[in-house]
Protein backbone atom coordinates (compact mmCIF):
# COMPACT_ATOMS: atom_id res chain seq x y z
CA UNK A 1 0.00 0.00 0.00
CA UNK A 2 1.15 3.60 -0.83
CA UNK A 3 1.88 5.81 2.04
CA UNK A 4 -1.26 8.16 1.52
CA UNK A 5 -3.65 5.57 1.15
CA UNK A 6 -1.83 3.90 4.21
CA UNK A 7 -3.14 7.43 6.35
CA UNK A 8 -6.26 7.75 4.98
CA UNK A 9 -7.09 4.01 5.69
CA UNK A 10 -5.64 3.74 9.62
CA UNK A 11 -6.99 7.66 9.84
CA UNK A 12 -10.04 6.43 12.37
CA UNK A 13 -7.88 4.29 14.32
CA UNK A 14 -4.69 6.17 14.23
CA UNK A 15 -5.56 7.23 18.29
CA UNK A 16 -5.47 3.76 19.41
CA UNK A 17 -2.42 3.12 17.21
CA UNK A 18 -0.67 5.26 18.20
CA UNK A 19 -0.96 4.39 21.82
CA UNK A 20 0.82 1.23 21.61
CA UNK A 21 3.50 3.15 19.32
CA UNK A 22 5.05 5.54 21.91
CA UNK A 23 3.56 7.80 25.12
CA UNK A 24 2.34 11.14 25.41
CA UNK A 25 5.73 11.89 26.84
CA UNK A 26 7.17 12.24 23.35
CA UNK A 27 5.24 15.55 22.72
CA UNK A 28 5.51 16.77 26.30
CA UNK A 29 9.39 16.27 25.56
CA UNK A 30 9.30 18.15 22.13
CA UNK A 31 7.03 21.34 24.59
CA UNK A 32 10.15 21.55 27.07
CA UNK A 33 12.58 21.50 23.93
CA UNK A 34 10.59 24.41 22.60
CA UNK A 35 10.02 26.33 26.04
CA UNK A 36 6.38 26.90 24.58
CA UNK A 37 4.51 30.29 25.74
CA UNK A 38 0.39 29.92 25.93
CA UNK A 39 -0.65 32.24 23.23
CA UNK A 40 2.46 31.93 20.83
CA UNK A 41 1.47 30.21 16.89
CA UNK A 42 2.57 26.94 16.25
CA UNK A 43 2.03 24.61 13.61
CA UNK A 44 1.87 21.05 13.31
CA UNK A 45 3.20 19.52 10.80
CA UNK A 46 2.10 16.02 9.29
CA UNK A 47 -0.39 16.46 11.83
CA UNK A 48 -2.12 13.40 11.96
CA UNK A 49 -5.43 13.09 13.83
CA UNK A 50 -3.91 15.67 16.65
CA UNK A 51 -1.78 14.06 18.98
CA UNK A 52 0.80 16.95 19.05
CA UNK A 53 -2.03 19.43 18.62
CA UNK A 54 -4.01 18.49 21.35
CA UNK A 55 -1.12 19.00 23.71
CA UNK A 56 -0.60 22.48 22.01
CA UNK A 57 -4.22 23.31 22.61
CA UNK A 58 -3.94 22.32 26.29
CA UNK A 59 -0.84 24.32 26.74
CA UNK A 60 -2.70 27.48 25.24
CA UNK A 61 -1.05 27.83 22.25
CA UNK A 62 -2.93 28.51 18.59
CA UNK A 63 -2.17 25.96 15.96
CA UNK A 64 -1.79 25.77 12.13
CA UNK A 65 -2.20 21.78 11.85
CA UNK A 66 -0.88 21.14 8.37
CA UNK A 67 -1.43 16.94 6.94
CA UNK A 68 -1.77 15.58 3.15
CA UNK A 69 -4.59 13.08 4.27
CA UNK A 70 -7.96 14.82 4.27
CA UNK A 71 -9.22 11.61 6.56
CA UNK A 72 -6.25 12.48 9.42
CA UNK A 73 -7.81 16.07 9.23
CA UNK A 74 -11.31 14.95 10.11
CA UNK A 75 -10.40 13.22 12.74
CA UNK A 76 -9.11 16.51 14.10
CA UNK A 77 -12.16 18.34 13.04
CA UNK A 78 -14.21 15.89 14.99
CA UNK A 79 -12.06 16.28 18.43
CA UNK A 80 -11.42 19.64 18.34
CA UNK A 81 -14.31 21.49 16.72
CA UNK A 82 -14.25 24.45 14.14
CA UNK A 83 -13.53 28.28 15.03
CA UNK A 84 -11.54 27.50 18.31
CA UNK A 85 -7.56 27.79 18.53
CA UNK A 86 -7.06 25.20 15.88
CA UNK A 87 -6.83 25.80 11.82
CA UNK A 88 -7.27 22.71 9.99
CA UNK A 89 -4.63 22.79 6.34
CA UNK A 90 -4.22 20.29 3.80
CA UNK A 91 -0.74 20.35 2.21
CA UNK A 92 2.52 18.98 0.82
CA UNK A 93 5.99 18.57 2.66
CA UNK A 94 7.40 20.14 -0.16
CA UNK A 95 5.01 23.23 -0.18
CA UNK A 96 3.33 23.98 3.16
CA UNK A 97 0.43 25.99 3.05
CA UNK A 98 1.36 28.73 5.96
CA UNK A 99 2.72 31.82 5.48
CA UNK A 100 6.56 32.56 5.45
CA UNK A 101 8.07 33.42 8.52
CA UNK A 102 4.76 33.01 10.72
CA UNK A 103 4.95 30.40 13.25
CA UNK A 104 6.39 30.62 16.50
CA UNK A 105 7.14 26.64 16.92
CA UNK A 106 6.85 24.02 13.85
CA UNK A 107 6.74 21.00 15.71
CA UNK A 108 6.83 17.72 13.30
CA UNK A 109 6.30 14.41 15.36
CA UNK A 110 6.89 11.33 13.11
CA UNK A 111 6.53 12.70 9.91
CA UNK A 112 10.19 12.90 8.89
CA UNK A 113 10.19 9.59 8.34
CA UNK A 114 7.47 9.85 5.80
CA UNK A 115 8.47 12.41 3.69
CA UNK A 116 10.63 12.19 -0.15
CA UNK A 117 13.77 14.35 1.37
CA UNK A 118 14.33 14.39 4.82
CA UNK A 119 16.59 18.10 4.09
CA UNK A 120 13.77 20.03 1.82
CA UNK A 121 11.19 19.27 3.96
CA UNK A 122 13.56 20.91 7.06
CA UNK A 123 14.05 23.86 4.93
CA UNK A 124 10.29 24.15 3.83
CA UNK A 125 9.65 24.01 7.54
CA UNK A 126 12.18 26.55 8.57
CA UNK A 127 10.53 28.29 5.88
CA UNK A 128 7.54 29.37 7.97
CA UNK A 129 9.14 29.95 11.31
CA UNK A 130 9.84 33.74 12.85
CA UNK A 131 13.47 34.57 13.38
CA UNK A 132 14.19 33.43 16.92
CA UNK A 133 11.45 30.67 16.40
CA UNK A 134 11.91 26.96 17.13
CA UNK A 135 11.71 23.95 14.81
CA UNK A 136 11.42 20.59 16.97
CA UNK A 137 11.06 17.24 15.30
CA UNK A 138 10.58 13.74 17.29
CA UNK A 139 11.28 11.07 15.19
CA UNK A 140 13.13 7.63 14.89
CA UNK A 141 16.59 6.89 15.42
CA UNK A 142 18.38 4.58 12.40
CA UNK A 143 17.09 1.02 12.54
CA UNK A 144 16.72 -2.26 11.16
CA UNK A 145 13.34 -3.30 11.38
CA UNK A 146 12.40 -3.80 7.54
CA UNK A 147 8.65 -4.16 8.62
CA UNK A 148 7.97 -0.85 9.48
CA UNK A 149 8.50 -0.22 5.84
CA UNK A 150 6.24 -2.85 4.44
CA UNK A 151 3.50 -2.89 6.83
CA UNK A 152 3.78 0.83 8.17
CA UNK A 153 4.72 2.27 5.08
CA UNK A 154 7.45 4.29 6.41
CA UNK A 155 9.72 5.66 4.17
CA UNK A 156 13.08 5.64 6.02
CA UNK A 157 14.83 3.36 8.69
CA UNK A 158 15.20 6.06 11.16
CA UNK A 159 18.01 8.53 10.96
CA UNK A 160 21.50 8.93 11.81
CA UNK A 161 21.33 12.45 14.42
CA UNK A 162 24.65 13.82 12.81
CA UNK A 163 22.80 14.12 9.12
CA UNK A 164 19.66 15.41 11.03
CA UNK A 165 22.01 18.04 12.97
CA UNK A 166 23.37 19.13 9.37
CA UNK A 167 20.10 19.22 7.73
CA UNK A 168 18.88 21.60 10.60
CA UNK A 169 22.35 23.87 9.99
CA UNK A 170 21.82 23.86 6.70
CA UNK A 171 18.38 24.66 6.80
CA UNK A 172 20.15 27.97 8.40
CA UNK A 173 18.92 27.01 12.36
CA UNK A 174 21.21 27.80 14.85
CA UNK A 175 21.65 26.12 18.90
CA UNK A 176 20.82 22.83 17.08
CA UNK A 177 20.25 20.05 19.68
CA UNK A 178 19.77 16.54 19.96
CA UNK A 179 18.43 14.92 22.71
CA UNK A 180 16.88 11.58 23.44
CA UNK A 181 13.16 11.70 24.12
CA UNK A 182 13.96 8.44 26.47
CA UNK A 183 11.28 5.86 25.27
CA UNK A 184 11.19 3.77 22.49
CA UNK A 185 8.42 3.70 19.39
CA UNK A 186 7.26 0.02 19.98
CA UNK A 187 5.83 -2.17 16.75
CA UNK A 188 4.44 -6.01 16.63
CA UNK A 189 4.97 -7.07 12.81
CA UNK A 190 1.72 -8.31 11.33
CA UNK A 191 2.71 -10.66 10.13
CA UNK A 192 5.91 -12.71 12.04
CA UNK A 193 8.62 -10.34 11.42
CA UNK A 194 8.85 -9.87 15.07
CA UNK A 195 8.81 -6.84 17.49
CA UNK A 196 10.49 -3.17 16.99
CA UNK A 197 11.48 -0.63 19.57
CA UNK A 198 13.49 1.42 18.40
CA UNK A 199 14.73 5.15 20.51
CA UNK A 200 12.86 8.17 19.83
CA UNK A 201 14.89 11.84 19.44
CA UNK A 202 13.93 15.09 20.00
CA UNK A 203 16.47 17.65 17.47
CA UNK A 204 16.05 21.49 18.41
CA UNK A 205 17.15 24.41 16.74
CA UNK A 206 16.10 28.00 15.93
CA UNK A 207 16.13 30.45 13.44
CA UNK A 208 17.70 33.57 13.11
C1 LIG B 1 3.15 8.60 11.53
S1 LIG B 1 1.91 9.82 11.21
C2 LIG B 1 2.20 10.92 12.58
C3 LIG B 1 0.96 11.74 12.91
C4 LIG B 1 1.10 12.63 14.14
N1 LIG B 1 2.17 13.60 13.99
C5 LIG B 1 1.29 11.79 15.39
O1 LIG B 1 2.34 11.93 16.04
O2 LIG B 1 0.39 11.01 15.74
C6 LIG B 1 2.59 10.74 9.81
C7 LIG B 1 1.63 11.77 9.24
O3 LIG B 1 2.35 12.53 8.26
C8 LIG B 1 1.52 12.72 7.12
N2 LIG B 1 2.40 12.85 5.95
C9 LIG B 1 3.23 11.90 5.44
N3 LIG B 1 3.89 12.37 4.38
C10 LIG B 1 3.47 13.65 4.20
C11 LIG B 1 3.80 14.67 3.24
N4 LIG B 1 4.70 14.45 2.28
N5 LIG B 1 3.19 15.87 3.35
C12 LIG B 1 2.28 16.09 4.34
N6 LIG B 1 1.92 15.16 5.27
C13 LIG B 1 2.52 13.96 5.21
C14 LIG B 1 0.63 11.48 7.06
O4 LIG B 1 -0.56 11.71 6.34
C15 LIG B 1 0.41 11.18 8.54
O5 LIG B 1 -0.76 11.78 9.04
Amino acid sequence: MESRQYFDTVAPQWDNLREGFFSEAVRERAFDAAGTVAGNLAADIGAGSGFVTEGLLKRGLRVIAVDRSEAMLEEMRRKFGEGGAVEYRIGEAESLPVAGGSADYVFANMYLHHVESPPAAIREMTRILKPGGKLIITDLDRHDFDFLRTEHCDRWMGFDRPDVARWFAEAGLVDVKIDCVGENCCAASQSGCGKAAVSIFVASGMKI
